[in-house]
């Protein structure tokens, strides 16, 4: 049985047992195909076949709230780089010289609380490149803190929309790369996971990039265990970001691994037009992006009126035609017409190489010069 203690012990000690907090397990959460000799696990989760194995390198570690002090200078304005739906988020430097990103939940609301615990558990257990790694967190009375890899490009949210005059948008080669680096995120927690683990807040302000543009997802603290055995869904209280939330689940609830494919195809979106799931500065019609886009959606002479301006016609039109048609069959009204993220990780890695090699093309033939933008990574997808 495996227990994370989730409070410094100087202060209270509560110790979280995976196998009673409610929303990580199902008593037919086993998988039996892993288990050969039929023999019953008590624990939850399985990655990889392994029963809840915190990460390699031994999953995250308790902070005291001074130590989280001090590597922010006390939570300086200064250095406070992003604010959410459950706190504001700090860079900071730890003792070692680490620089972390210091999620500072809200401290009151039942609901962070519930949150935070199932983001410790999740991120101590998960270990995937496309996944923000989880360094520790802090529990000192009524604070609750969680201390991530600092991730210096910030969200996808941050490149693509309200852009800098000074800010370079990001290329056609660099959206599909981001976009294949989510989707393995993904497959990683509906595949690789056993039972499959549904995300439920797939939007680019949870695409978090690294210094070369990889994305990593975050926050996992509505993230649900998906149904087991002969079950279709998990039924569930409607949580999530509206614009990018599944038809079903937005009317009835009904959670399925199909829900975190729809809010893919919002992020498609996203990215090829480079407008917001919900922007309600926009004129009467615009404002919902993928009803706006629908008009579009299924014909390939309007895929042009789709694309984001700031691409300047830089895009190879065949891999946009392909985007297109898997954006389309994400957004699906009805849910299992939607591909599986197997499915759409192999057709993204197809389409980042025919990208790619689209642009090696371009360069070889212009003398005029590549149209990489500047200031972006020059390593392949
Ligand atoms: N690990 C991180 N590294 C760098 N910036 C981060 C990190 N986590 C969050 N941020 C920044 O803080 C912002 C707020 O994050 P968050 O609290 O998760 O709220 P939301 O996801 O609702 O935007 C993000 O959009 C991002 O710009
Ligand atoms: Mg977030």
């Amino acid at each position: 049985m495996s227990c994370f203690s989730c409070l410094d012990t100087r202060t209270r000690d509560m110790r979280i047992n995976i196998d009673t907090v409610p929303y990580l397990t199902d008593d037919s959460s086993v998988d039996k195909r892993n288990d050969s000799k039929g023999a019953r696990s008590k624990s939850g989760i399985l990655v990889n076949g392994k029963v809840n194995s915190p990460r390699p390198g031994g999953g995250a570690r308790s902070f005291t709230f001074k130590e989280l002090a001090a590597a922010t200078k006390n939570f300086r304005e200064e250095n406070m780089i992003g604010k959410g739906g459950f706190g504001s988020v700090f860079k900071g430097r730890l003792y070692s010289g680490q620089v972390v990103a210091i999620k500072q939940l809200n401290p009151d609301g039942h609901q962070g609380n519930q949150e935070f615990i199932v983001e410790v558990l999740m991120l101590s257990v998960f270990s995937h490149p496309n996944l923000v790694t989880l360094i520790g967190y802090c529990t000192s009375g009524a604070q609750r803190l969680l201390v991530y890899e600092y991730m210096p490009m910030g969200s996808l949210e941050d490149h693509l929309f309200d852009l800098e005059p000074d800010q370079t948008p990001l290329s056609w080669n660099t959206r599909m790369k981001i976009a294949v680096g989510a989707a393995r995120g993904i497959e990683y927690l509906h595949c690789k996971i056993s039972p499959s683990v549904i995300y439920r807040d797939l939007k680019s302000s949870n695409i978090l990039l690294d210094k070369d543009f990889n994305p990593k997802l975050s926050d996992f603290g509505l993230a649900k265990v998906g149904p087991v055995g002969n079950r279709t869904h998990v039924s569930t209280r409607v949580m999530g970001t509206y614009g990018y939330c599944a038809p079903e689940y937005a009317m009835s609830g009904k959670l399925t691994i199909k829900s975190d494919i729809y809010c893919f195809g919002v992020v498609l979106l996203e990215l090829v037009t480079g407008r917001e799931a919900i922007d309600l500065s926009k004129p009467n019609g615009e404002q919902y992006l993928v009803s706006w886009a629908r008009q579009y959606l299924n014909d390939p002479k309007k895929f042009g009126h789709l694309v984001d301006p700031l691409l300047r016609g830089k895009y190879p039109k065949k891999c946009l035609n392909y985007v297109i048609a898997i954006t389309e069959m994400c957004l699906k009204e009805e849910a299992n017409q939607r591909p599986t993220i197997g499915d759409v990780v192999v057709a993204f890695e197809y389409i980042a190489a025919q990208s790619k090699s689209h642009e090696a093309r371009s360069v070889a033939c212009k003398s005029t010069g590549s149209y990489r933008s500047r200031g972006e990574p020059k390593q392949g997808l």
